[in-house]
């Protein structure tokens, strides 16, 4: 079942649904950088500008063309893909190895695996960035990668609802894979 979001209202902001402290934090990741991304949105033309390599995975066909439509817009690259919400956090499989991946799909069992998939893919020394670190599906993946052993930075703070479009509390895990460990 796609994601149910209301539909992009009109062109897509490069920008991504994250606090302004995990934007910068993000930001210092990006830029130059290989991306993986399992959600796409306004955050996908933002790291398309910064990224060496961008590729995203989304399940709702609006969100898809509205995406696609933005990086033509801009003439930055990224391959957006669309996948049914069920595949979205498969989606890595076949990708290799990246810098960052960063796990913002709409749906919560798609993020604790996306998570758990998403951090074999990392490289070492590499990172996983997980938005709404408050919902227990979200803290129980990162809770395993802390237990393997990656070092994990939880970043407070408020956003904009990107739905409800009231400021909410939110918190974002950034999370470290040990330079030793197997990928
Ligand atoms: C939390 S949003 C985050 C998407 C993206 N990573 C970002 O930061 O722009 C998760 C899902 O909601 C949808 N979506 C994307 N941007 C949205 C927006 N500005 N408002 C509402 N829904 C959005 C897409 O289906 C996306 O996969």
């Amino acid at each position: 079942m796609p994601s149910k979001v209301s539909k992009p209202q009109g062109p897509v902001k490069a920008r991504p649904v994250l606090t302004e402290t995990a934007i910068a934090r993000l930001d210092r990741l990006a830029r130059g950088a290989d991306v993986f991304e399992f959600g796409s949105g306004g955050s996908t033309l933002w790291l398309a500008q910064r990224a060496a390599r961008v590729v995203s995975v989304e399940d709702n066909p609006d969100w898809h063309k509205a995406v696609v439509a933005g990086l033509r817009r801009l003439g930055t690259p990224a391959e957006v893909r669309l996948v049914t919400t069920k595949r979205i956090p498969d989606a890595i499989g076949d990708t290799g190895l990246w810098d960052v991946v960063f796990v913002d799909c709409w749906t919560q069992e798609e993020r604790r695996r996306s998570i758990l998939l998403g951090a074999q893919h990392v490289r070492p020394g590499g990172w996983l960035v997980a938005d709404d670190y408050d919902f227990p599906k979200v803290a129980d993946g990162v809770n395993r990668l802390r237990d393997q052993g990656w070092a994990v930075e939880v970043i407070a703070g408020t956003k904009l609802h990107p739905v409800r479009k009231v400021t909410v509390r939110t918190s974002t895990a950034f999370c470290h894979k040990p330079e030793d460990a197997c990928s």
